[in-house]
């Protein structure tokens, strides 16, 4: 069998055609949604995922406040920029690129961004969306999501196996899935470094996330034939042949899976492209609130 690709890049043109047409009737009524990112240091990888999403904002008219700051930026520091945004009226949500550098405290920092957490991550948003209140959601586990219910893949009832357990992607992709509502009820199994038989498990799987970070670990012999397998790892390894010296590879080894899976996300063009979409979307309904 050979697998449908699910194309998250064709899902997310979609979604942000639909986006683009609503930030303009906004713009109409004179609120244009404003979103600030702030960047410290220099990762390679998050360089390019935010440039990505300021790429993202400008074509469909999100104005985005940019700030890149030098790696020994002090936690301080950072922590008054964010509240300078928080009192920016141009501004309805703030994205602190994760991983910080070490000297900074995440969650100190993070408990900063409250009311313009676009990102989902403070332990409010975090706790409404664990108790199936209202709340934002974080983008790449939304994203995920959004790709399964448009693909029309029967979450109620599936079982869902997620590998990886980060604060980002695996917790919280494991929670929505859970939730009593269209877009949830599923029995899941989250698997992680301590994990006894790992593929005992992933074999379970009707719905498989792979969101660990290391590079094709999920191999043929690991999947159910006819699984649905999203892939949300983005690892670089090298390639002597690319130009850049890289090539970009997911946490599921395509080549083999796709010829078990009946439908599977690539790398690149699956989830990374839904995740800045529905930051998008979170930034467009946080902007809402001013339009009452
Ligand atoms: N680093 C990796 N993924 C994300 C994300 O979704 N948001 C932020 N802020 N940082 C990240």
């Amino acid at each position: 069998m050979s697998a449908e690709i699910i194309s998250g890049k064709q899902i997310a043109a979609e979604i942000r055609a639909e986006l683009a047409k609503e930030v303009a009737e906004m713009k109409m009524k004179g609120v244009t949604p404003g979103l600030c990112v702030i960047l410290v240091g220099d990762d390679p990888a998050s360089k390019s995922y935010v440039t990505a999403k300021e790429r993202a904002c400008e074509e469909i008219g999100i104005y985005s406040d940019d700030n890149r700051l030098p790696a020994d930026t002090s936690q301080e520091e950072l922590i008054a920029l964010i509240e300078k945004m928080n009192s920016d009226p141009a501004i309805d949500g703030i994205l602190v690129q994760l991983p910080l550098p070490s000297h900074i405290n995440e969650q100190e920092v993070l408990m900063h961004v409250s009311q313009k957490d676009v990102d989902g991550f403070h332990p409010i948003n975090i706790g409404k969306m664990v108790l199936g209140q209202e709340a934002v959601l974080p983008c790449t586990p939304n994203g995920v999501v959004e790709m399964l219910v448009r693909k029309k893949v029967k979450i109620e009832g599936a079982h869902v196996v997620v590998v990886g357990r980060s604060n980002i992607v695996g917790k919280p992709v494991a929670n929505m899935l859970i939730q009593k509502n269209g877009r949830g009820n599923a029995t899941v199994t989250v698997c992680h470094t301590r994990t006894k038989d790992l593929k005992e498990q992933t074999l379970q799987a009707d719905i498989l996330i792979a969101a660990a970070g290391k590079p094709e670990m999920i191999r043929a012999d690991m999947v159910k034939a006819g699984a649905v397998v999203i892939d949300v790892g983005v690892n670089r390894v090298e390639d002597a042949t690319k130009k850049s010296g890289y090539r970009l590879v997911g946490d599921v080894a395509f080549d083999e899976v796709s010829q078990k899976a009946s439908m599977i996300t690539p790398v690149p063009g699956g989830v990374g492209p839904m995740t800045i979409t529905m930051l998008l979307k979170s930034t467009v309904n946080l902007a809402k609130k001013r339009l009452g």
